[in-house]
């Protein structure tokens, strides 16, 4: 088990204004109870709503924040106790903070981390040459971090946070307010530390085609605490959500007729387009039954939306 954390918890006490003069104390219990067990190897997608509580325990996990309650352990480690060891082991993204120098170009900022860790040259020049492949960092690694464009820069973030080769990354929002190719790139790239398996990877994100293109594994928290753990096709069994397969026909649905293992959801005033949800049957056989009983024109089958399924959890 590379990270076990057993019912931890931060709360913070904040000063709430109350009327025009009163000030009270009150206290927000970000995280709040949270138990997580995470292999080595894993790629594990951290989610949940705005103000959830996702940063706030990978700021314990990582050793910036100390907890209010419970256990924690990465590597190994405490993580506050053994900040400086544990920084060592991980690497780290927080789409807010950077950690490579405004005023150097990526190139320098890199080889300052490669410093700081006491990276061996050849491991270092190996990881960097990988990383500007995949990343494209060429275009741009003779470029001041600040003139950098958000998309580049989380590009410099990743590789500056992967070359002291960790074995734990922590990723707090990869994607947020990057282009649509940036995020493309992001994923890809995340997807390939994946497969290679020796890097564990905790992603924390709201956006959830982050969570379906890299991670088997979904944590989901609300209001400071584990609502699921478990696989997105786990999700969607838990939750009923179905394949859709929508039918356009050449002559109206007959009225009453049934398909064994689907069920018939909606039909149109004009009898021309049916819509059915899988239950049981395989897309395959509903669609050689449903050509044998009605002339068909187009079909098309729908995956279940992952972003239904979530609104669902956070409403129950
Ligand atoms: N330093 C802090 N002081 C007071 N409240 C905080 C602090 N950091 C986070 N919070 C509160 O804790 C809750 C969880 O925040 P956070 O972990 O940032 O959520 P998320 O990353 O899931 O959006 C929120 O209600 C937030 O306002
Ligand atoms: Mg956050």
């Amino acid at each position: 088990m590379i990270i076990s954390a057993r019912g931890l918890r931060k709360d913070f006490t904040v000063n709430r204004k109350v009327g025009r003069f009163r000030r009270e104390r009150h206290v927000v219990s970000a995280v709040d109870g949270v138990d997580l067990s995470v292999e080595r190897g894993e790629m594990l997608g951290y989610i949940g709503p705005n103000g959830a509580g996702k940063s706030t325990t990978l700021k314990m996990l990582t050793g910036v924040l100390t907890p209010s309650g419970g256990e924690v352990t990465v590597c190994g480690l405490a993580p506050v106790a053994k900040r400086t060891t544990l920084a060592r082991r991980i690497g780290v993204v927080f789409g807010q903070r950077s950690q490579l120098w405004w005023d150097l170009p990526l190139a320098e900022s890199f080889s300052l981390l490669r410093h700081i860790y006491r990276v061996p040259d050849s491991d270092h020049a190996a990881r960097l040459k990988m990383c500007s492949q995949l990343l494209a960092l060429d275009e741009f690694i003779e470029t001041p971090v600040r003139q950098l464009s958000l998309g580049q820069r989380m590009r410099g973030e990743l590789t500056a946070a992967l070359l002291h080769g960790p074995e734990v990354l922590f990723l707090d929002e990869p994607t947020i307010g990057l282009d649509v190719l940036s995020k493309q790139a992001v994923r890809d790239f995340l997807a390939g530390v994946a497969t290679r398996g020796d890097t564990t990877v905790v992603l924390t994100t709201h956006d959830l085609a982050d969570i379906e293109k890299l991670c088997r594994r979904l944590v989901v928290i609300d209001h400071g605490r584990v609502v699921h753990d478990g696989t997105v096709d786990e999700l969607h069994a838990r939750y009923r959500s179905r394949r859709v397969i929508v039918a356009d026909l050449d002559t109206p649905w007959p009225d009453g007729l049934t398909l064994p293992g689907a069920d018939v959801t909606s039909v149109t005033a004009d009898g021309h387009r049916v819509t059915l949800a899988l239950d049981g049957a395989t897309a395959g056989e509903v669609v050689a039954a449903l050509a044998g009983a009605v002339p068909l024109r187009d079909l098309s089958v729908q995956e279940p939306e992952i972003e239904d399924v979530i609104a669902k959890l956070y409403r129950s």
